[in-house]
C-alpha cells in the first residue's frame, strides 16, 4: 500500500469510529435537488421509506434546483453535526469546497444519482448512480433497431444544463449515432428535466421542422419532458408514437400509460431506490468500518409496448411519482 493509500484508508476508519454504530442512533441530512420530475417526487417518497424501514433519522432540504441552496443545505448539516450526508448534486462542478468542509467535519458524504466532477473524487465516500452513459446509448440501440437503417431526423431534449446525467445520456445516445449513419440528431436543446419546458421546447421543433414532418423520432433524457412532448406532438396534429416515434428516461408510471395508448415507444427505467443502498453502505460503514465500493451501480433496463405496459404503470403509480 502507497503512504497517500495508507493515509486514506486511515482517515477512513477514523471517520467510521468517531460516529455512531447503530442505525438507530443514525441521522442523515439529504440534500435533494428539488421535485422537478415525477422521478425525483419518487426519489423522495422512497427515500424516506427506505429510512423509516432503518430506523435511520433522515432530514431532507429541497434545494429547489439551485446549487447554491444545496451548499448552504450541506452547511447546515455540518452544523448539526449529522451522521451522513447524501447529495444529489444538481450540476457536476463546483463542490470541492464544501465537501472538503464535510470532510474536515468527519462526515462522509454519499452521492446518489447524479455524479460530480473527478476532482471531487476523494471527497465522497461512495456514489450510488445508475451508467447514464450506457443509458444513452441503450434508448440510442432501441432507436437504431428499431429505424432498421432507415433514415432517421432526431430531435433531443437534453436534461438540466450541467447535470452528469444530462452530458452522460447524450455522451452514450451520441455514440450510437456515430455508428449509424442514417441516424441523425437535427436538434437538440435543454428541457430542464420538467414537462413544461419539455413542451415548450417540443413546440418550437414542431414549428422549425415543418409542423413535426421531417422528425422521425424524439429522443428525451427524462419521461417527464417527453410527456410534455407528446402533449405538444397532439396539439400540433401529429400522432406521438406513430408518426414520431418517442424514446426516454426514468420509466415513470405517466410513460407507461403513454406506451399503453401507443403514444410513446420505448423508455430506459432509472430505479427511484437510490437511498436504500445507501443506507445500507453507510451503516456498514459505522458499524464496521466496511468501505463500499467507489459506484454502486443501479440497472437500466429498457421498456416498450411488448413489457405490459398497464401492468407496470399499475404497479409503479402508488410509489410517489
Ligand atoms: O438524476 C436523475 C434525473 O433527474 C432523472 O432522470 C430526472 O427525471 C431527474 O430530474
Amino acid at each position: 500500500m502507497t503512504s497517500k493509500a495508507l493515509l486514506a484508508a486511515t482517515a477512513l476508519v477514523a471517520l467510521s469510529l468517531s460516529l455512531p454504530a447503530t442505525a438507530a442512533e443514525l441521522t442523515v441530512g439529504f440534500s435533494q435537488i428539488g421535485s422537478e420530475s415525477g422521478w425525483r417526487a419518487a426519489e423522495t417518497s422512497v427515500s424516506k421509506t427506505e429510512a423509516t424501514k432503518r430506523k435511520v433519522t433522515l432530514k431532507i432540504a429541497d434545494a429547489q434546483q439551485k446549487q447554491e441552496n444545496q451548499i448552504k443545505a450541506i452547511r447546515s448539516f455540518i452544523a448539526q453535526g449529522v451522521d451522513a450526508i447524501f447529495l444529489a448534486p444538481v450540476v457536476s462542478s463546483g463542490w470541492d469546497a464544501v465537501l472538503k468542509e464535510a470532510k474536515e467535519a468527519k462526515i462522509p458524504v454519499v452521492l446518489l444519482d447524479r455524479d460530480i466532477d473527478p476532482s471531487g473524487k476523494e471527497l465522497y465516500l461512495t456514489a450510488v448512480t445508475s451508467d447514464s452513459v450506457h443509458e444513452g446509448a441503450v434508448a440510442g440501440e432501441w432507436l437504431a433497431k428499431t429505424v432498421a437503417g432507415k433514415a432517421c431526423n432526431v430531435v433531443e431534449l437534453q436534461g438540466t444544463v450541467g447535470a452528469s446525467v444530462a452530458t452522460n445520456r447524450k455522451k452514450g445516445f451520441d455514440s450510437v449515432v456515430a455508428k449509424n449513419a442514417n441516424l441523425k440528431v437535427v436538434r437538440s436543446q435543454t428541457g430542464d428535466f420538467t414537462r413544461a419546458k419539455g413542451k415548450e421546447v417540443m413546440e418550437s421543433f414542431i414549428k422549425a421542422e415543418g409542423g413535426g414532418k421531417t422528425i422521425c423520432a424524439v429522443y428525451a433524457h427524462n419521461d417527464d419532458m417527453m410527456v410534455g412532448a407528446i402533449q405538444a406532438m397532439k396539439e400540433a396534429g401529429l400522432k406521438p408514437g406513430k408518426d414520431i416515434l418517442t424514446v426516454s428516461i426514468d420509466a415513470v408510471p405517466d410513460i407507461f400509460k403513454a406506451i399503453a395508448a401507443g403514444e410513446a415507444n420505448a423508455t430506459v427505467e432509472l430505479t427511484p431506490n437510490m437511498a436504500g443502498p445507501a443506507l445500507d453502505a453507510i451503516m456498514a460503514f459505522k458499524a464496521k468500518g466496511t468501505v463500499p465500493p467507489k459506484w454502486i451501480q443501479t440497472e437500466s433496463k429498457l421498456y416498450t409496448a411488448a413489457d405490459d405496459p398497464q401492468k407496470i404503470y399499475d404497479s409503479k403509480k402508488g410509489l410517489g411519482y
